[in-house]
């Protein structure tokens, strides 16, 4: 090698062979093939690497790990938790075919069944009383192909009686696809309770420290998953970088104790808003007052996790005071991150919804979403005590 151009690009190759005990990131697009036959075999049977978008081993390291904190057999990491979704109902579904999904459910998931899966010929029903196996059954056709619903929905922080509607979707000889986003596998692992396929918006808490998108999906059955990377996301491209997949690893190694701080703390903090004369009704499984508690306990008995909301009795104007006050909580459309989170929702995540269809979601003017972090408690409350103040101020001076 003489010339200049030549050098930059192959002076001075790694050739050192170690094992590194942190994830090594492999940032590149593409591996060598050794030779002329290991290419030949790589085409052929599919072993080793050749192109990142078919398999990398960093993003190959997260799969393995979810699948065991799963239970699952095998799982597949994509760029967020909508492609997970994304890539699960286009890999089950095909033109003519039905899906029932739970109406409690993230809003880009619904947007995706009501606007995307429509246009390509999947029709979606929604199951309001996401617990009666019953309104399941009665919106059973010979062309649903899927069951779907969140262990712990967003926002409202309904647990879902995974056993009894794994029961109706079995009987049908129809997968029930479970959204454990905000549960996590710490607290809840779906696939125990009868779920055929798990997903995740890993972007959250599996993420846990808001700075990367991913997605996972996660099943016991290997060849329906062969079919997801090989023949869906291989096609539609969702691929994760891999530097995000090393820190969803590093993310997933500390899982256990921000999930366990973080529901501690929210339930501290559902507690106390639940004795504030300005606060109308707090929406915490964890809470015996509330009518999750049994199923919570059921399925979640190490903490009931950290995203829930609660109403303010003075609507809108309140939530503005009461979110301009805070100081130690971050005004953000995010959750499961170390840092506590808050969202007012009828205005922001829910403003496309008639007021009709948040009334029926349990969305008031005076609701916010909290994502409880893992800082010291007290100073969470402080925070929303100076929040709830700003209330008291605001009401003092208008009248
Ligand atoms: C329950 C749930 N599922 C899926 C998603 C989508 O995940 P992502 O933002 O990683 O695409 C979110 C995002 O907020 C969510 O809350």
């Amino acid at each position: 090698m003489t010339g200049f151009a030549t050098q930059q690009l192959h002076a001075g190759s790694p050739t050192a062979h170690v094992t590194p005990r942190a994830l090594p990131i492999y940032l590149t697009a593409g591996f060598v093939l050794d030779d002329f036959d290991s290419a030949v075999n790589h085409f052929s049977t599919g072993d080793g690497y050749s192109y990142t978008r078919v398999a990398n081993p960093t993003a190959e390291a997260v799969e393995q790990r979810v699948a065991v904190l799963e239970g699952g057999a095998e799982a597949l990491l994509v760029g967020s938790g909508q492609a997970a979704l994304a890539v699960t109902m286009l890999g089950l579904l095909r033109s003519g075919e039905h899906l029932i999904s739970a109406s409690s459910i993230y809003e880009g998931s619904r947007g995706f069944f009501v606007e995307n899966l429509t246009r390509l010929g999947v029709e979606t029903d929604f199951v309001d009383e996401a617990n009666e196996p019953a309104a399941w059954e009665r919106l059973i056709r010979p062309t649903t192909r899927a069951l779907f619903a969140e262990s712990i929905t967003n926002p409202k922080n309904e647990v879902l009686d995974i056993s009894a509607i794994a029961a109706v979707a079995h009987k049908h000889g129809i997968p029930l696809i479970v959204d454990s986003t905000l549960a996590t596998p710490f607290l809840v692992r779906p696939l125990e309770h009868g779920a055929d396929i798990v997903i995740h918006s890993a972007s959250k808490f599996f993420a846990g420290h808001g700075a990367v998108l991913g997605g996972v999906i996660v099943d016991n059955d290997t060849e329906r998953i062969a079919y997801f990377r090989d023949s869906v996301a291989l096609r539609f491209g969702p691929t994760p970088s891999p530097l995000n997949a090393f820190l969803i690893n590093q993310g997933l190694e500390t899982l256990s104790l921000r999930v366990e701080r973080q529901s501690e703390n929210a339930l501290g903090i559902a507690r106390w808003l639940e004795q504030q004369p300005e606060v109308q009704s707090v929406d915490y499984p964890g809470l015996e007052s509330n009518p999750f508690y049994a199923l919570a306990q059921h399925y979640m008995p190490n903490g009931q996790g950290s995203v829930f909301s609660f109403t303010l009795g003075g609507g809108v104007d309140a939530a503005r005071s009461f979110i301009n006050a805070l100081d130690v909580f971050t005004h953000m459309t995010h959750l499961g991150d170390v840092r506590s989170l808050v969202l007012h929702l009828a205005t922001t995540s829910h403003n496309l919804r008639t007021d009709e269809q948040l009334e029926k979601a349990g969305i008031w003017p005076g609701t916010l979403r909290l994502s409880i972090g893992i800082e010291y408690l007290p100073d969470l409350i402080d925070d929303l005590d100076r929040g709830l103040s700003a209330i008291r101020r605001g009401s003092a001076a208008a009248g």
